[in-house]
């Protein structure tokens, strides 16, 4: 079992979890991702790790409660216990491999999306502590749905926000602003997209126009995250990779996103039918839908 140490509303349905998962914490670099469980009837959940504190043995977890799996992560309380948290897994982000004298030559912007932006904390600090200075852009709905804002303005040498309604920042798509920063002469040698997968789509067409270096990672639907069962399957350059084991991070110019989209909504239409069946346990009815009884 795995310790709920903390757990904090960051915005309305997201919240943050530190779990104590010491041989975990201790393991993790920047880019890594946990399968979490919230009980042994949930499916496993796969999460980008938003912080880690080896000294402390902690992982912080950032989810949307968006499904049922992800709704009952969600509804546990500081205290108790997630059944599962397996990790870390997939590969750390490329420039960890980087030697420092090179790594401080380069200049990166992050641009996180909603959800995603936790996950791009744990890079900037990284980056920030190894004394590599990043530009970080931000984006939301509106003011309200903008999460990691104090603690990305403590590590990012520039910090950019855009809301769709021009609530806070930028009025506009993380794009727009990451097309006016390249106007305003902005250089800079890679960008790193998190977020949902059309934000990153368009973040790749964006900057491929410019020239510009793009890594996303994938928040692709997974199994057994041991590369064994196929589920998070996608194709990059032409060829079919699987996002647990040789991702998440691939080069955002290679993914064929409307594929990565349709296999999405696949898995939205199961999620449906599990959240009715839920809605139907809850109810106290028998479940007619199928599935199981
Ligand atoms: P959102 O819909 O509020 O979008 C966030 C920002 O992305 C917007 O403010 C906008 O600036 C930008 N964006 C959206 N559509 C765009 C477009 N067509 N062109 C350019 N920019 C665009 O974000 P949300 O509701 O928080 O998204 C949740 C999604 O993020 C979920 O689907 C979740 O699966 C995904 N997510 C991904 C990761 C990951 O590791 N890749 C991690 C967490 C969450
Ligand atoms: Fe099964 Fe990746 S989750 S192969």
């Amino acid at each position: 079992m795995f310790p709920i140490l903390e757990k904090r509303c960051l915005a309305e349905g997201i919240w943050l979890m530190k779990i104590h998962a010491p041989r975990v914490a201790q393991a993790a670099l920047p880019g890594q991702f946990v399968i979490v469980r919230a009980d042994e009837r949930s499916e496993r959940i796969p999460l980008t790790i938003a912080d880690f504190d080896a000294a402390e043995g902690s992982v912080v977890i950032v989810t949307q409660a968006l499904g049922v799996s992800t709704r009952k992560i969600c509804a546990l309380k500081a205290g108790e216990a997630l059944t599962d948290l397996a990790g870390p897994l997939g590969h750390p982000s490329e420039f960890v491999q980087l030697p420092p004298e090179e790594l401080r030559k380069r200049h990166y912007l992050f641009i996180g999306g909603g959800v995603g932006t936790a996950p791009v904390y744990p890079q900037v600090k990284w980056l920030h502590e190894h004394g590599v200075g990043a530009d970080v852009i931000i984006g939301a709905k509106n003011r309200e749905m903008l999460i990691y804002t104090d603690e990305m303005r403590a590590v990012a040498e520039n910090l950019y926000i855009a809301t769709d309604d021009g609530s806070e920042g930028f009025k506009g798509l993380v794009t727009q602003l990451l097309e006016k920063l390249i106007a305003e002469g902005r250089h800079y040698d890679e960008c790193v997209a998190i977020g949902p997968m059309i934000m990153m789509k368009f973040v790749a067409l964006t900057t491929q126009k410019y020239g510009l270096k793009t890594t996303v990672s994938l928040n692709a639907l997974m199994v057994d995250g041991t590369g064994m069962c196929g589920a998070c399957r996608v194709t990059v350059d032409g060829h079919t990779r699987f996002t647990c084991v040789e991702g998440p991070e691939f080069d955002g110019h290679q993914v064929d996103f409307d594929e990565a989209m349709r296999r999405q909504e696949m898995y939205r239409t199961q999620e449906q039918r599990a959240a009715a069946i839920a809605a139907e346990r809850e109810a106290g009815h028998q479940c007619k839908i199928g599935l199981d009884k």
